[in-house]
């Protein structure tokens, strides 16, 4: 087993629950020594990092224990290398990483100062950088690649950035799912989940109302990437009406969320938009209910409202109703997760569930 450091995104508990699920499906014996705001610390055997940054959507960077014999391994004499601290004192890590480099008689120049997070952006210009964490140093092996996202994301032919969730978000929802071999999206919109879906290696299948945005940015996919060889549908229909469907093996949705404000609803609008949305989600998990064999994977909100009194619906009720709980693949943290963002003009909770037995 080897430890290794993931460096969390912007939602801590999101993203270890990720890692945690992530593990389980592909079947990585794993066990969780520490975590807090910004790091995770985990002993892990058969993990391959190269891979796990990829798929992984709340992980920024990922580390391996630093070996003091080489540090560096490439071929370069003239490096540029930086520092990070997580819980560490500066000024003894600094001390070492410089001997263990004076030793490999490099010409090392630092960037970045002191007590930096360094971006993903920037730490893939650097030849190497170290994560100190408490008393330990590690040496980042894999970041994830920030500007591959922002072009796939804004490049396709329909594209709303106001409409469509990250892709970040998409990659943790779907390996909360812990999918074996398809992901369906009841409410695909732009088809985001479904172009993770697919190139996560899933079978990705989708519905919406106006299905024609996903359909065309999925071909659009196939092109860029014609590597993956995937199989995807989209279909255009009801999601509270799924009598078109056998089965579904794993849900992976962003529903419906009300109606688009310019400013916020008044606290009476956002009161009716709740008794929609409500009537919404439980039509839709009562059929799913008849049909799901995995996870639910499911975006819920909380409307905001111009007198600042956030509305919730009432899904614990209809998750009864359909014949769901809430499950997490972590004991320590509990689902719902909250996901919030002072931009967003609404809260969302993230739900992973299952069907009663
Ligand atoms: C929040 S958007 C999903 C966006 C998507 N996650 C993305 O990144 O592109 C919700 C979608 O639900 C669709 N929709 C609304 N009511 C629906 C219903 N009853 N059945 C199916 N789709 C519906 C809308 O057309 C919209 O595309």
């Amino acid at each position: 087993m080897t430890h290794y450091l993931f460096i969390l995104g912007r939602n801590p508990n999101l993203s270890i629950l990720e890692i945690v699920a992530y593990c389980r499906r592909k079947k990585i014996n794993y066990n969780v020594l520490d975590h807090n705001e910004d790091i995770a610390l985990l002993n892990l055997q058969g993990f391959d990092e190269h891979q796990a940054i990829k798929d992984l959507g709340g992980t920024l960077k990922i580390g391996r224990p630093l070996d003091e014999k080489m540090i560096y391994r490439g071929t370069k004499n003239k490096i540029v290398y930086a520092i990070n601290y997580y819980k560490a004192d500066p000024s003894q890590v600094d001390r070492k990483i410089k001997t263990l480099l004076n030793k490999e008689e490099l010409k090392a120049t630092r960037r970045h100062g002191k007590s930096r997070n360094i971006m993903p952006s920037q730490a893939r210009t650097l030849d190497l950088e170290f994560l100190a964490y408490r008393d330990k140093i590690f040496m980042t092996t894999a970041v994830s690649n920030p500007k591959e996202y922002k072009q796939r994301d804004a490049n396709r032919p329909a594209y709303d950035p106001l409409k469509v969730i990250s892709i970040r978000l998409a990659k943790i929802l779907i390996n909360l799912a812990e999918p074996q071999q398809e992901i369906f999206d009841l409410f695909c919109g732009y088809g985001t989940i479904l172009q993770e879906a697919l190139l996560m290696g899933f079978i990705a299948m989708g519905l919406d109302k106006e299905s024609q945005y996903a359909k065309k940015n999925m071909e659009w996919l196939e092109k860029q990437y014609p590597k993956v060889k995937g199989k995807w549908q989209v279909f255009q229909g009801d999601a509270t009406d799924l009598r078109q469907f056998k089965t579904f093996e794993t849900v992976v949705t962003e529903p419906y969320l009300g109606p688009f404000y310019r400013g916020y609803p008044s606290k009476q609008e956002a009161e009716k938009i709740a008794k929609e949305l409500e009537s919404l989600y439980k039509r839709t998990l009562i059929e799913l209910a008849k049909k799901v064999t995995g996870k639910i994977v499911i975006i819920i909100p909380e409307l905001k409202t111009r007198e600042k009194e956030n509305i919730k619906i009432e899904f614990s009720t209809i998750l009864k109703r359909a014949g769901f709980y809430p499950v997490s693949p972590y004991q320590k943290i509990k689902i719902p997760i909250a996901y919030f963002d002072k931009k967003d003009k609404i809260n969302r909770y993230i739900y992973v569930l299952e069907k009663r037995k």
